[in-house]
């Protein structure tokens, strides 16, 4: 199939655009390198067209899609907190952006899109783990840039009979993370300065808690939207449905990196949620979704990685 990733030169989106290319798909990439890497798709370097453009742009959108059946929406500013300093950078970059590519695709005959969603459209709900029939109230302007993509992805479906899906992202991490703002993962922060022997910034008590997925997990989720029945703009939980607090996750970090545990806490993060776990059986029904990597598995891979990186000072 000829199938586009927006943010395919990022984290989530290159490491499904080398899944897609060994699965036999041709694939093109568009990123505007504003945290994307060309050097993330160093290994298919050669089976990659890659359009360094923006996705807020109509013209560059249009041109993404030309002869594309189906569309791997993973571009955004994914930083919860970032998006508490700058809601209308987020608001460009999430809503706006997936908006002009489905627009974009609409025009150009895309049968299928699928929509990099997040946790974070929960919000604080105290009933655990969650499950996509719940309420949602997301915290956070990412959140609801979020949600406002999925809405956009339903109606398309509905109003435009377009084959689309949102898939629920719960904390992805891995290899490829870039741990150099302080916007990044906690999870490429921990480890990144654990390696380096520094303490590692807890924001609150440490013990919030997060279902952390490990991303050829997500990969399988979106080779399996690819492949999944007819799709009418579901949203769709993709996690591990296990939820590790901070502390916990700053054990594992210990252990794998072989350093002391240690901690300096600073105060709470605005728009930060409390706790997220997962409901992985939709994705299941729907997609034969299952987790093939495990939280410690995916931990030690990751470890693994970072060792073999020259590492920012943070
Ligand atoms: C993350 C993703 C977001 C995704 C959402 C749901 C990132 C950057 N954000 O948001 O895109 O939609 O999950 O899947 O991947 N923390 C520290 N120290 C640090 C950094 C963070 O204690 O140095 C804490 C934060 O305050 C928070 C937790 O770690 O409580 C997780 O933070 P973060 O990795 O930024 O992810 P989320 O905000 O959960």
């Amino acid at each position: 199939m000829n199938v586009l990733v927006t943010g395919g030169a990022g984290f989530i989106g290159s490491h499904l655009a080398e899944a897609l290319v060994r699965a036999g798909h041709r694939v093109r990439v568009i990123d505007s390198l504003f945290s994307g890497k060309r050097a993330n798709l160093e290994a298919v370097r050669d089976d990659v067209e890659l359009i360094e453009g923006d996705c807020t742009n109509p013209e560059t959108a249009s041109r993404a899609v030309e002869g594309i059946e189906a569309v791997f929406h993973e571009a955004a500013v994914p930083s919860v907190a970032r998006s508490v300093k700058d809601p209308l950078l987020s608001h460009q970059t999430n809503p706006t952006a997936t908006l002009t590519m489905l627009e974009a695709s609409r025009n150009s005959g895309v049968r299928r899109f699928v929509f990099a969603g997040s946790s974070s459209v929960y919000g604080n709900s105290p009933t655990l783990p969650k499950r996509e029939d719940m309420e949602t109230r997301p915290l956070s302007p990412y959140g609801v840039g979020k949600l406002s993509g999925e809405h956009y992805v339903r109606v398309f479906a509905s109003l435009f009979g377009m084959e689309t899906l949102t898939l629920r992202y719960f904390n992805v991490f891995g290899p490829r993370q870039d741990p150099g703002s302080p916007y990044s993962g906690v999870i490429s922060r921990f480890i990144t300065w654990m390696l380096q022997g520094k303490t590692p910034v807890v924001y609150g008590d440490g013990e919030q808690s997060r279902d952390f997925t490990y991303v050829a997990n997500v990969v399988d989720a979106n080779l399996a939207a690819l492949e999944a029945a007819a799709l009418g703009g579901e949203a769709v939980n993709v996690a591990t449905s296990r939820r590790v607090s901070l502390m916990e996750l700053l054990r594992g970090v210990a252990r794998e990196t072989g350093q002391p545990l240690r901690a300096q806490h600073e105060r709470e993060r605005a728009g930060d949620i409390r706790h997220s776990l997962a409901d992985i059986g939709k994705a299941e029904r729907l997609l034969g979704y299952r987790p093939r990597y495990g939280f410690e598995d995916g931990l030690r891979e990751t470890v693994a990685w970072y060792r073999t990186q020259p590492l920012p000072a943070i």
